[in-house]
């Protein structure tokens, strides 16, 4: 079987129905991941969990170590990865609590490590990226997500920012005009990193909140926290979907 890691974002600090059987701390080359990789089984399947802001929920996004995260994910033999994480709608289908499986990426972030790509372990290799997601782990994704009555968006442009603040509405309408449906902080280099190491990597957006300028008045914490409670619940259903099926 493809062994698979899920990686939790904000609102999926753990993962519940995982029974641990082990704990890894994994000391890289790159400094410590976020977390413990957390293995354990969902539904009678092996998972790996890493929780991306660690546990408790303290990395910033700029402060996550990507290039920790993705190493101990290959050490541990991890094939696929599955990326949970919290997005802004911009686009008019990105209502908040409503689910997205992105297949692009623009990455606006900066001054991030982004690459493994850069000394005599890993000479510069220039990775292929034209459809930054795997398309089989996605179809996967959509597939589970029918099985498990949860309408979701199929595609969309995922634009990743630097945070850890929000956006200003001008940033919002330009990421709009360059094509983005939601924006987050935390889908690049993850996804790249997958990549460099072939791994097999799709997300799941979870819509916390209308992006900046997208709807009146301010972007509360309370209004995110309740849409991503919401959200959260139908991703576990197209989880335990996915894990049924594969
Ligand atoms: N912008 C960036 N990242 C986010 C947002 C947002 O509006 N909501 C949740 N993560």
């Amino acid at each position: 079987m493809t062994k698979l890691a899920i990686i939790g974002g904000t609102g999926l600090t753990q993962l519940s129905g995982l029974t641990i059987i082990k704990r890894d701390k994994i000391d890289t080359p790159y400094g410590a991941p976020s977390a413990d990789f957390m293995t354990g089984e969902l539904n009678q399947k092996e998972v790996v969990f890493l929780a991306r802001h660690g546990n408790p929920h303290t990395l910033a996004p700029h402060k996550i170590n990507y290039r920790a995260n993705i190493w101990g994910l290959k050490q541990l033999g991890v094939e696929q990865i599955i990326a949970v994480a919290a997005v802004g709608g911009i686009t008019h289908a990105m209502v908040p609590a409503h689910i997205a499986i992105p297949d692009q990426i623009i990455d606006y972030s900066y001054g991030r490590k982004h690459t493994f790509f850069e000394d005599e372990n890993y000479p510069v290799t220039h990775v292929d990226f034209s459809y930054p997601y795997s398309q089989t782990l996605r179809n996967a994704l959509i597939l589970a997500a029918t099985k498990a009555h949860i309408a979701i968006t199929p595609i969309g442009t995922y634009g990743c920012t630097q945070g850890p603040r929000l956006e200003s509405s001008a940033e919002i309408k330009r990421m709009e005009q360059d094509g983005c449906d939601v924006v987050g902080m935390t889908g690049m280099p993850e996804a790249a990193l997958a990549r460099e190491l072939d791994i097999d990597y799709a997300a799941i957006s979870v819509i916390a909140n209308w992006a900046a300028g997208k709807s009146d008045g301010e972007i509360t914490m309370a209004d995110i926290e309740h849409n991503l409670h919401l959200g959260m619940a139908n991703m576990a259903l197209i989880l335990n979907a996915f894990i049924s099926e594969n």
